[in-house]
């Protein structure tokens, strides 16, 4: 690829307009320059009489630094030096003022007050734009993400048009998955007590978990296991729940039993009864991992009591949290305890009234009791509540077989036919995690063929702590969350739910909205679901003269990390499509720039975050919108390498042995003039420095670069 044409704009250039660069962090001081900047240019059109529109950019890189940088497009006339004695020339014209004089926009901006109301940059984060066969204008904006639509001459036609989330939800039917609050939110307070569950709730769990063993009076209480401190041959509490240890009137029963076939000694809560287990109080599991600052101040709750605490919740607030509920090892509750905890279960949720088939799910490790439940139980104490049938690890089994002799594992309830088998009994399964996402963090089939089966899939458990992260999630909990909700999971148990209601609001959210959309400014909570600065910064109409494309900068939550959203607009109808997913070269570059080739091919931009020396990669691709790769993203070709461009000429006063790079940290501006030749431009960030050194400031330069391959123009493409 050779460099044939080049000129520059300089970075001190301004425009008529008040005074500004005064903002910074959101704070009036002085005002750093006498008027508007022209530059900083994310966007670029064919203009009349071979001129060019460019789009300036919102003005000092963010929102709150912004407030006094008016929106324009640019009207410059570019002579390029094509010969070593030539000279290049950029001529600023007149320039379109982005407003909204007729209050499209249903939120206050800054000129809410001026008779044009014109927009500014801490409105919206213009990146991209074009003019549509009726003339009217439209921009992307960054800042929604929005689509907005002007008239020629920049008035605000309709109000800002948000930006549809359109990946279609995984799970079984489409809907929400939930988030189950696994024993409370036991990563913040010691597990199964009333302010573990508090605290669930508050942090957003749609569900709560007791796990529920019998007391001696034959009460369900919220405990992980009938062993509710267990005790080594040395009388060292090596795992313990509740203080029982230091409570000299109870040390008599300290006891070994057989629980699911091993010897365990400890404290059984099947030994105390419920006025004797409420003199404890609940202390950390995990005290090496999770402190002690909450020991010795919560009971241990009753399943009634959780009840209460749901139903207050919902007199108070009015939200309807469920309950999950574990029935802990029902074949030693029968043969050792002596009690059926599937029927107490039953019993007490009937007497609390609390037996909506919305709001409740029963769990079991075991099979036979959720077969009993489906089969006897419930029908005759007339409720019917969805099942869900527990799946441990393939090295362990559901007891009720082992007792039973019968040698199978877990994985024996994995099969099509088994899964088949569980949709006779129960509405779902709750597998281990690593059925549905391996160890070396690759997904697998578990969730399609549990679906194929009817089956809901709730899996467990995730935990915020690293410890328990797989090293492919880098110590981040919400990147392992999202992985499972790709995977079409219908719920996630959590220790942390305030973790997994954050993650799966972002993933479920109906709109892709960035931190800076109005929406969270107005009080409402910040869902965002694509980080700052990555919207619309690739805006272009295709050829067909109807279809608008809109990419995105940055990977909406939820999606596979390094794809962004390409989408297909009707200017018509209006209707949003996805188009395909872009695959970034690196998850950390992003891209700059769209345009259309053909009816088939755009062209992108896509950058590193590098200037000056840093820049390594800053590239132009063209991406077919029919042709995909192996993994469903659109298939991309090289097309321009802006780090090695040859420059036989010297045209550029850059250029050093004939080679020219453009290692400027935002390039966004590409079109194509010819099939043999492109335009590029960079976005100079005013003020900033460090494409062409640490303090030299940038300027904006404009690059005629010949291809080495011509492209296949499609109609009305290229400077006619
Ligand atoms: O019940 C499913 C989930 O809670 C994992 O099991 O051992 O924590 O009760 P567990
Ligand atoms: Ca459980």
């Amino acid at each position: 690829m050779t460099l044939v044409g080049y000129a520059e704009l300089p970075a001190d250039t301004f425009a008529a307009g008040p005074a500004s660069g005064a903002y910074s962090g959101g704070l009036r001081g002085e005002a750093r320059f006498p008027s508007q900047p022209v530059q900083g240019f994310s966007g670029v059109q064919f203009g009349p009489q071979g001129s060019y529109w460019f789009l300036s950019d919102n003005g000092f890189g963010a929102k709150n630094n912004s407030a006094d940088s008016l929106l324009r497009i640019h009207r410059l006339n570019l002579t390029p030096k094509t010969a070593p004695t030539g000279t290049g020339r950029v001529e600023v014209g007149n320039f379109i003022s982005l407003r909204d004089p007729d209050r499209k926009v249903a939120w206050p901006i800054v000129g809410e007050a001026g008779p044009e109301r014109l927009l500014t940059g801490a409105d919206f984060d213009p990146e991209g734009f074009f003019f549509a066969p009726d003339g009217t204008l439209w921009v992307g904006d960054e800042f929604g993400p929005y689509l907005l639509h002007f008239s020629a001459d920049g008035r605000l036609l309709d109000a800002p048009i948000p930006t549809p989330n359109l990946a279609g939800l995984p799970t079984l039917r489409g809907q929400a998955p939930v988030v189950v609050g696994h024993r409370g939110s036991s990563g913040t307070r010691p597990e199964h007590t009333l302010e573990s569950y508090r605290v669930a709730i508050e942090g957003g769990a749609d569900f709560i978990e007791p796990d529920l063993v019998v007391t001696k009076d034959g009460v369900l209480i919220a405990r992980h296991e009938p062993v509710i401190a267990v005790v080594d041959a040395a009388g060292k509490v090596t795992e313990a729940t509740v203080d029982v240890a230091s409570h000299p009137e109870f040390a008599s029963r300290l006891t070994t039993k057989k629980l699911d076939g091993v010897d365990v000694r400890g404290y059984f809560a099947e030994d105390f009864t419920l006025a004797e287990l409420k003199t404890m109080r609940a202390v950390e599991r995990l005290p090496a991992l999770r402190g002690r600052a909450y020991d010795s101040q919560f009971e241990v709750p009753t399943l009634a009591e959780v009840i209460a605490l749901v139903k207050d919740v919902e007199a108070r607030t009015g939200r309807k949290v469920g309950l999950y509920p574990e029935t802990k090892h029902p074949t030693y509750m029968a043969q050792v305890a002596g009690r059926d905890v599937s029927q107490l279960l039953v019993d007490t949720l009937k007497k609390e009234g609390f037996t909506d088939p919305a709001r409740v799910f029963i769990q079991s490790f075991e099979t036979a009791n959720l077969r009993d439940l489906k089969a006897n139980i419930m029908p005759k104490a007339g409720v019917n509540l969805p099942l869900v049938q527990l799946v441990s690890s393939p090295d362990e089994a559901p007891y009720d077989w082992t007792a039973k002799g019968d040698a199978r594992k877990y994985d024996a309830l994995t099969t099509d036919a088994a899964l088949r088998d569980i949709a006779s009994y129960a509405s779902g399964v709750g597998p281990y995690k690593r059925w549905i996402v391996d160890e070396k963090a690759q997904t697998t089939d578990f969730v399609t063929r549990a679906h194929a089966a009817g089956l809901l899939v709730h899996t467990w458990t995730m935990r915020n702590e690293p410890a328990y992260l797989l090293p492919a999630y880098k110590n981040d909990p919400e990147a392992e969350m999202r992985q499972f909700l790709r995977a079409g999971v219908d719920g996630l148990f959590t220790d942390f739910p305030a973790t997994g209601a954050k993650v799966a609001a972002e993933y479920t959210a109906a709109q892709v909205r960035s931190p800076q959309n109005p929406a969270f400014s107005t009080g409402a909570a910040n869902a965002a679901n694509i980080g700052s600065s990555g919207g619309f910064e690739g805006l272009t109409l295709g050829v067909d003269g109807v279809t608008a494309y809109a990419l995105l900068e940055k990977t909406v939550a939820g999606d596979v990390s390094g794809q962004l959203r390409l989408h297909a607009v009707n200017l018509g109808t209006r209707q949003w499509a996805l188009a395909g997913r872009y695959p970034l070269e690196d998850t950390a570059n992003a891209i700059g720039d769209l345009t259309p080739v053909n009816a088939d091919t755009l062209l992108v931009l896509e950058r590193d975050g590098g200037s000056g020396a840093a820049a390594k990669f800053k590239r132009v691709y063209s991406v077919s919108l029919r042709e995909k790769n192996a993994d469903g993203t659109l298939k991309k070709t090289l097309v321009a390498d802006l780090m090695n461009v040859s420059d036989p000429q010297n045209l550029a006063p850059s250029t050093v042995a004939g080679k020219f790079t453009f290692p400027y940290v935002t390039i966004e501006n590409v079109i194509v003039l010819d099939a043999d030749t492109i335009l590029v431009a960079n976005d100079n960030n005013y003020p900033a420095t460090g494409g062409r050194g640490a303090t030299v400031k940038d300027v904006n330069e404009f690059l005629w670069l010949k291809l080495d391959q011509p492209l296949t123009l499609g109609a009305g493409v290229g400077r006619r």
